[in-house]
């Protein structure tokens, strides 16, 4: 299993905060944001990940990381995402570093109060399609939101102005090497963007979708708001674990 960060994009909505640095180097209470998703696959026992990025700051994602050492690992793999086509576009770019393996995916500013080792463990045991983590959430019309019958996902609408359930779908996707096809058929959204929701409609309408929800809290760093709830959590937690 290989697991890749999605540090790409240009963090518009942070704006003057990122005009000379990439979001994910932004600090979220005592480190930089790009240490959470890298943590959270170390922690679910991945060593072999790449990390793409993008912008005029790629660089420095070099210098704070280097090969990984400080994180256990021996080596970190990087690409280059030019502009921001989206995060399936991202993800596309992470083909020939796959090379037909499972993969588990985390945006680079997604955070997750607790470990993701049980459900990568599921997917381990899974013998191919995609799994996703849901989070019931006040605000879900600012995500992607799956409609649910019973424990088993029906839908997946990104971002609707009537979100048809609480359950946003995190930043966290697991799948087989079929992605990579799917990604290939993909048209760029309203937005612009290779989305990741048709990824994932695209493994329900094969009935291949499965998913479990998520334990702790898990936040987003895309917003002002979301940005400083994110630091308010980590120094929540550091504070917590420190007694
Ligand atoms: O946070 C979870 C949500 O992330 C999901 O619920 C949504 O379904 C999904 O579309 C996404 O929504 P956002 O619109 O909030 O994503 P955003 O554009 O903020 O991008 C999130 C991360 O993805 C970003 O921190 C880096 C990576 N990314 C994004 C884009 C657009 C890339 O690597 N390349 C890109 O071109």
């Amino acid at each position: 299993m290989k697991g890749i960060i999605l540090a790409g994009g240009l963090g518009k909505r942070l704006e003057p905060l990122t005009r000379i640095t990439n979001k994910h180097l932004l600090p979220v209470y005592n480190k930089p944001m790009i240490y959470y998703p890298l943590e959270a696959l170390v922690d679910a026992e991945i060593s072999e990940i790449m990390i793409v990025t993008g912008g005029n700051n790629a660089g420095d994602f070099l210098r704070l990381l280097g090969n990984g050492r400080d994180f256990g690992l021996k080596h970190i793999d990087y690409t280059y995402q030019r502009g921001e086509g989206g995060i399936a576009e991202a993800l596309g770019l992470c083909e020939h570093f796959a090379d037909k393996d499972k993969i588990v995916v985390i945006l680079g500013d997604n955070l997750i109060e607790k470990s993701i080792k049980k459900y990568v463990d599921k997917f381990r045991k899974q013998d191919k399609g995609a799994r996703i983590l849901i989070k019931k959430v006040k605000d879900p019309e600012r995500f992607g939101v799956a409609e649910l019958c019973g424990n088993r996902v029906v839908s997946i609408k990104e971002k609707p102005k009537k979100p048809k359930s609480e359950y946003a779908v995190t930043g966290i996707y697991m799948y087989d090497s079929y992605v990579f096809d799917v990604i290939k058929t993909l048209k760029p959204s309203e937005r612009g963007e290779l989305e990741i929701t048709d990824v994932n409609n695209a493994y329900l309408k094969r009935d291949d979708l499965y998913c479990d929800i998520l334990d702790g809290w898990w936040t987003d760093c895309g917003t002002h708001e979301s940005l400083l709830h994110a630091n308010n959590l980590v120094e929540k937690k550091y504070r917590k674990n420190k007694k």
